[in-house]
């Protein structure tokens, strides 16, 4: 058959992602359970499960299995030709009250180009193959895009392996592996595992394909993010003893902070989030000695990631040091105020452009799709969100297609795409796949 009689099917797909999220859907460690929501924390059970479906579902499909030693799972049907494989690849993570698409969506859009093949019995010129990549999200072990970023060489395996969870037990990342047994012996690697090129299939998570009326966005590239931990020591004591001017409260420092990250991130048109905060020792009489809190700030350009940073570091020293900055009051100098301030870098991940070949194809692939109503129905796009092509994008031609999503929510059990667009995105990545293969 050629490439313009090959169809996707849609309610294959959807049945498949609505299948599939039996893993995962479940309460634990206090997650809330709702009907469409999903909670697949990074190696926990439910991840085995969705990895376990993965590797048979795959392997019945013609594919060879290679798990890699950060976990990641390379599925390869084999083509005329030796060299490596064009990839689909996303994740089966989930956020912790995340949706049934992001990332899902893309691994099962692998998939179903997979089941397409194989009925067709099509032989493409070289492999293709659907990736898995480890941990995408970031939620339970914090380092986002972490799979993609140790196999692309930019993050460290031995960094990766020591993560602890910081949802439920604290156990680590290796541990964790090992447990559910994607401890994989092949090294995680681009030169072990090389990829022709990886192409991912996503909601967007933002509004514009939607208000637009649009069925897919090119994706040009990904803004640039930084991830920080400040942590806050000031002094436990007794909150029915120590007069407001004797205190050293983390935490009320960290409230300013804060606020004050958000005034920084306004200045610079950039954004600033503070997703995880801890307070210690956790008591309601006790002043809260101790406080860390995570900063993710973001901007399409790396020099403002970091003129933020650096902004932010100079005032929070200084409002550490009793300081007012602009408006904001220090505390006054009646009080202790001691505090130490420390910053790590959690991860770091710059600007990404995307590869011209890969974004030839999926604008090729679209025409396929929309014949004369592309230019109505498609737009260039770029993205707010990491995500593994991100990585990919170091070692291989890769970009991204995304689908419109429901008032452009995602990380949220309200997230939902058509299964009409999800099929179309899915057949925009089956035809950039054929396409590139023919390159
Ligand atoms: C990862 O997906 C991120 O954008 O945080
Ligand atoms: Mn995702
Ligand atoms: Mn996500
Ligand atoms: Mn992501």
């Amino acid at each position: 058959p050629r490439l313009s009689q090959l169809r996707v099917q849609q309610d294959r797909l959807m049945e498949t992602i609505h299948y599939t999220s039996r893993w995962g859907t479940g309460a634990r460690w206090g997650e809330r359970p709702t009907d469409t929501g999903m909670s697949r924390l990074t190696l926990s059970d439910a991840d085995k499960e969705a990895r376990d479906w993965f590797v048979d579902t795959t392997r019945s499909l013609g594919c060879h299995i290679t798990v890699d030693a950060i976990g990641n799972i390379f599925a390869v049907r084999p083509g005329k030709k030796e060299g490596p494989a064009t990839f689909v690849g996303s994740h089966l993570d989930t956020q912790p009250t995340g949706g049934r698409y992001d990332g899902v969506l893309g691994v099962q859009a692998g998939i179903e180009m997979l089941r397409v093949l194989h009925e067709n019995e099509i032989q493409t010129e070289y492999a293709v193959g659907v990736v898995n990549w480890t941990n995408e999200e970031g939620a339970r072990f914090p380092v986002s895009m972490m799979g993609s970023g140790v196999w692309s060489g930019f993050f460290p395996l031995e960094d990766a392996y020591n993560l602890r969870s910081v949802i439920g037990n604290q156990a680590t990342l290796r541990e964790e592996l090992e447990r559910i047994g994607y401890l994989g012996q092949t090294p995680a690697s681009y030169e072990s595992m090389p990829m022709a090129a990886h192409f991912e299939l996503h909601i967007e998570q933002g509004p514009a394909l939607e208000a637009e009326r649009r069925k897919i966005g090119v994706v040009q590239g990904v803004q640039a993010y930084n991830w920080f931990t400040v942590e806050i020591q000031g002094k436990d004591s007794h909150t029915g003893t120590t007069p407001l001017a004797n205190r050293s409260d983390a935490l009320l420092l960290a409230s300013k902070f804060i606020l004050h990250s958000h005034r920084i991130a306004t200045k610079h048109s950039a954004l600033v989030t503070t997703g995880i905060l801890t307070a210690l020792p956790g008591s309601t009489n006790t002043i809260p000695g101790l406080v860390r809190f995570t900063l993710d700030v973001r901007s399409p350009k790396n020099e403002t990631v970091e003129a933020v940073a650096a902004d932010l570091k100079r005032d929070f020293a200084t409002l550490a040091s009793g300081q007012d900055v602009g408006d904001l009051h220090a505390g006054g100098t009646a009080g202790r105020n001691e505090f130490k301030v420390s910053w790590t870098t959690d991860s770091a991940t710059s600007a990404t452009v995307f590869h011209e070949d890969c974004i030839r194809c999926v604008r090729e692939a679209t025409s396929d799709v929309f014949g004369d109503r592309t230019k109505e129905l498609v737009r260039d796009i770029s993205s707010g969100a990491g995500h593994d092509s991100v990585y990919a994008s170091r070692r291989c031609p890769t970009t991204m297609i995304f689908i419109p999503c429901r008032d452009g929510v995602s990380h949220n059990p309200a997230e939902y795409s058509t299964p009409e667009d999800c099929a179309l995105g899915t057949q925009v990545v089956l035809n950039s796949v054929l396409r590139y293969d023919k390159l």
